[in-house]
């Protein structure tokens, strides 16, 4: 099944002589269950990419069919409702809550969906993440390996279909980037998430199903990767 269509994307950002041309024309679909390494040089459009198959920013045209939804064709309301459903974000800072504990910033996606957290994901999510000791910790008491475990954990208890992750070791030693990494690939496997990861560490994009490479906002390069064992 195809997770993700996109057709003909183009993000212009600014006017005039400020005038960036982010994304040119993307076109690609994503089958579910694939584990896709995005790369490419620095301003070249990977975040831009990322943020718009998240549907936190919108094209200047094309389409992103996300499970069979438009999502172009939905309301803000009902965009925020579809993404808190089927997407999760990873970004290389965190993006946590400071003055929410671990626990809390796991389960808020859910409070705002006017939803209970699901106490056995939450246990069985903070056992597979190896935070059962830091639940009533806050970020700034967790190292940076830990903060981006809890940020997978708050992505994961909606079980989205689509995990978007922005440079997610960028800010990590080796050691703590292979056990993110090997995180993602085991809820991949294990749940058949799609999981979408942009990174500038070769290694990590070797150990992906397929790299596509974004160069000056188009797809230059888009390849399986032969089978290789996970970093
Ligand atoms: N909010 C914005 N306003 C204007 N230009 C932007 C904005 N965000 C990104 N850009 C420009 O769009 C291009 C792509 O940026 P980005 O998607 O962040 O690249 P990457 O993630 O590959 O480094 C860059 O030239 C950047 O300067
Ligand atoms: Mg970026």
């Amino acid at each position: 099944m195809k997770i993700l269509e996109i057709r003909n994307l183009n993000k212009v950002y600014g006017k005039g002589e400020t005038r960036v041309d982010a994304l040119k024309n993307i076109s690609f679909d994503i089958e579910q269950g694939e584990f896709v390494a995005i790369v490419g040089p620095s301003g070249s459009g990977k975040s831009t990419l990322l943020h718009i198959l998240g549907g936190v920013d919108s094209p200047t045209s094309g389409v992103v069919n996300i499970a069979g939804t438009d999502i172009g064709k939905l309301d803000e309301g009902k965009l925020a409702i579809f993404r808190r459903r089927h997407i999760g974000l990873i970004y290389q800072f965190y993006n946590l809550i400071p003055i929410l504990n671990v626990e809390e910033n796991m389960t808020l996606p859910l409070l705002l969906d006017g939803k209970k957290a699901n106490k056995e994901l939450l246990n069985d999510l903070v056992k597979k993440l190896g935070l059962e000791k830091r639940l009533k910790h806050l970020p700034n008491q967790l190292s940076g390996g830990q903060q981006q475990r809890v940020s997978i954990g708050r992505a994961l208890m909606n079980n989205p279909a689509l995990l978007l992750a922005d440079e997610p070791t960028g800010n990590l030693d080796s050691e703590n980037s292979r056990e993110i990494i090997s995180l993602l690939r085991k809820f991949n496997r294990e749940n058949n998430q799609t999981v979408i990861i942009i990174t500038h560490d070769e290694r990590i994009a070797l150990s992906a199903d397929r790299v596509i490479t974004i160069e000056d906002g188009r797809i230059t390069k888009d390849s399986k990767t032969a089978e290789v064992s996970a970093v």
